[in-house]
């Protein structure tokens, strides 16, 4: 899928590639009547000093992992909100990485990690900027694919473990295999995008539900996972309609909705 080319600059090593689309936002770059697609600015580091996750938890960003932020502009997108957004990234994100690693190894942990047996593969990062023009979303993308992984330091432990794609498949990765993924990720979420956007968005939120990691096991719905807040615990039964996740507790009859946290396999 690799018939668009697509702007993109590469960086040796910046802080944050979320944070530099961030500067673009607020440098006036934009303004109401230039933005002409949905689609935007796109940078990729191959090191970023100062990467961050949700949570505002640091992400580790050494050597050998795709650091790649891209800008979509909300305004172009009709009808689509943010919790579409989070899942047509999830979906186009997977389906990138499986043009390198089989397709039934991938799941989707809700609400946008992608794993692979489990472990985390990579993790998105949705930053939404008020007040610039054309409501952009930040959508930024690192995923482990030769990168040393410290499993101390990188995340909390209450957190998944994590994989690299060099581990799953066993054989070695170069900087072209990064930018080769790079450009199938833009093209798979410029796609998926579109087909959203032309009336096709129950099609993609189906395939989201159907990969989601952890369909019928007991789970616990904290806000955030280290503050031990538990929000709700019982089997998850995937998105309703509105994007949000469902889990039946023990005392209810039907799962109950809820609309953002973070989730643990008990
Ligand atoms: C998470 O799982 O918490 C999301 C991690 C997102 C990391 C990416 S790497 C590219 C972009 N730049 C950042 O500083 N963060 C995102």
């Amino acid at each position: 899928m690799n018939d668009i080319v697509f702007a993109l600059t590469v960086l040796r090593e910046t802080g944050s590639t979320n944070d530099d689309l961030k500067a673009v936002l607020t440098s006036n770059i934009t303004s109401d009547a230039g933005i002409l697609n949905f689609h935007g600015y796109s940078e990729l580091a191959f090191v970023q000093t100062a990467g961050h996750g949700r949570f505002e938890r640091v992400w580790d960003s050494r050597y050998g992992g795709l650091y790649l932020s891209t800008l979509l502009f909300m305004q172009k997108l009709g009808q689509l909100n943010l919790t579409a957004v989070v899942i047509i990234s999830s979906l186009s994100v997977m389906e990138a990485i499986e043009q390198f690693c089989g397709k039934e190894i991938l799941k989707i942990k809700w609400p946008n990690d992608i794993t692979a047996y489990g472990k985390k593969l990579c993790g998105i990062l949705l930053q939404t900027i008020a007040g610039s023009p054309g409501t952009p979303v930040i959508i930024g993308i690192g995923v482990n694919v030769f990168n040393e992984i410290n499993k101390n330091k990188l995340r909390d432990s209450a957190i998944l473990e994590p994989i690299t794609l060099k581990e799953i498949t066993s054989r070695n990765y170069f900087e072209s295999d990064i930018i080769t993924l790079s450009n199938e990720i833009l093209s798979r979420l410029n796609y998926n995008f579109k087909k959203a956007d032309n009336g096709h968005y129950d099609e993609i939120f189906s395939k989201y539900n159907s990969r989601l990691l952890y369909t019928g096991e007991k789970i616990e719905l904290f806000n955030r996972i280290e503050d031990g807040e538990k929000i709700a615990e019982g089997i998850f039964y995937g998105l309703d309609k509105n994007g949000f996740i469902l889990i039946k507790s023990e005392n209810l009859s039907e799962p109950a909705a809820y609309p953002s946290g973070e989730i643990k396999k008990i």
